[in-house]
């Protein structure tokens, strides 16, 4: 069966994404019966590319600049619109948006209206960004529901790790009671380099000029890509119906780097610990620094490393665990969202 892609976002996540569907092309074919075409790229600033016959990808891989001359027809101004178009289009019967814009912890958008749009029109629509689920999954997966097509973004949290298709595939009738992780990565970083007595400034500034952190580092330091993903798991895991401005949030901005050392000097070690858990019918997501035992399972954790453990009624409490992410990791996470609409088709 032939897919067809208009990916929303053509940044790191997405030309990792595409390069691997060339490198896997053939297991995807053999293996679950998937091949691919992308009919549209949009971007927010390298313009914009719509071919509903096909777009070469190592041309838009290797593309200098703007998108815009690899374009067939026009695209409309609107992203929302050019998916409503797309998805108009009866040569394009199978159409996957895949959607990997910038994370915004304000209110998700414009990734729920692309999303939304998607949907609504009767397009699958997958997504490595935590914004939608952060915000609007209820309303998201209920519109998924009600016009039968797939809504999936198992990379948006932990990357490739199936955190989202671990529970709903392998984990039927089972109630998670509550979660706490480690689940972001440059902070990670920097509280191993202030152990061994770095200040904040300065291993930030280091992790900057390493790109390992953003340019603009705030959604990582001050805790919003760690509350963006607890609203993401509460919502999913456990119908929190939350949003990441509800969750609890201090970062590691503040945090002395002798205390973090002096921590380490006995056995401890400070970790921006991301959680969730029902209170009296309601939810209460949490991200907070705190210094935890040796022994504690994400007291282990370094660099890219992150680690979910999930508590659970009947098989308990489980531990999963992501060691040294890469993008690739996260691109499969959108590859296996791809073989989950195959299987639904
Ligand atoms: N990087 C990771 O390891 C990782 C892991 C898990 C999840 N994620 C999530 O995956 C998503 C993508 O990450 P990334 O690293 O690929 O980001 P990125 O390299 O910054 O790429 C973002 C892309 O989105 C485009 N874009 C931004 N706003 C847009 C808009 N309003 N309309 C259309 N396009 C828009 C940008 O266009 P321009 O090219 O014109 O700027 C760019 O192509 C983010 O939500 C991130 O949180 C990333």
């Amino acid at each position: 069966v032939r897919l067809d892609l208009a990916l929303v976002g053509f940044g790191n996540v997405a030309r990792r994404f595409v390069a691997l569907l060339g490198e896997r092309a053939a297991r995807l074919e053999a293996e679950c019966g998937i091949t691919t075409r992308i009919v549209a790229v949009r971007t927010r600033r390298h313009g914009t590319a719509v071919d509903p016959d096909g777009i070469d990808p190592s041309t838009l891989l290797t593309a200098p600049g703007s998108l815009d001359g690899l374009s067939a027809v026009r695209a409309p101004a609107s992203t929302a619109d050019l998916i409503r178009q797309l998805a108009a289009d009866s040569e394009l019967r199978r159409l996957v948006v895949v959607e990997t814009t910038v994370l915004d912890v304000r209110a998700g958008q414009p990734a729920v209206d692309h999303i939304r749009a998607a949907l609504s029109s009767g397009a699958h629509a997958i997504t490595a960004n935590k914004g939608p689920v952060a915000f609007a999954y209820r309303e998201l997966d209920q519109l998924a529901r009600s016009r039968g097509v797939l809504f999936r973004f198992e990379s948006a949290v932990m990357d490739g790790i199936p955190i989202f298709n671990l529970v709903r595939e392998t984990l039927p009738a089972v109630r998670v009671i509550a979660f706490r992780g480690v689940v972001n990565a440059t902070t990670n970083h920097i509280l191993s380099a202030m152990e061994a007595g770095e200040p904040f400034e300065r291993a930030l500034a280091r992790m900057q000029a390493e790109g390992i952190a953003e340019a603009d580092p705030s959604l990582d330091v001050d805790g919003w890509d760690a509350a963006a993903k607890v609203a993401a798991l509460g919502n999913v895991l456990m119908d929190a119906r939350t949003t990441p401005p509800r969750i609890a949030r201090r970062g590691i901005a503040g945090l002395d780097a002798s205390m973090v050392q002096r921590a380490r000097g006995r056995g401890r070690r400070v970790k921006l610990v991301a959680s969730g858990s029902m209170a009296g019918g309601r939810f209460e997501g949490r991200v907070e620094p705190e210094e935890l035992a040796g022994e504690d399972p994400l007291a282990r954790l370094d660099g890219t490393s992150n680690a979910l453990l999930l508590e659970t009624d009947l098989p308990g409490r489980l531990l999963v665990t992501e060691l040294d992410a890469d993008l690739t990791q996260t691109a499969y996470g959108l590859v296996s969202d791809l073989v989950a609409v195959r299987r639904r088709l």
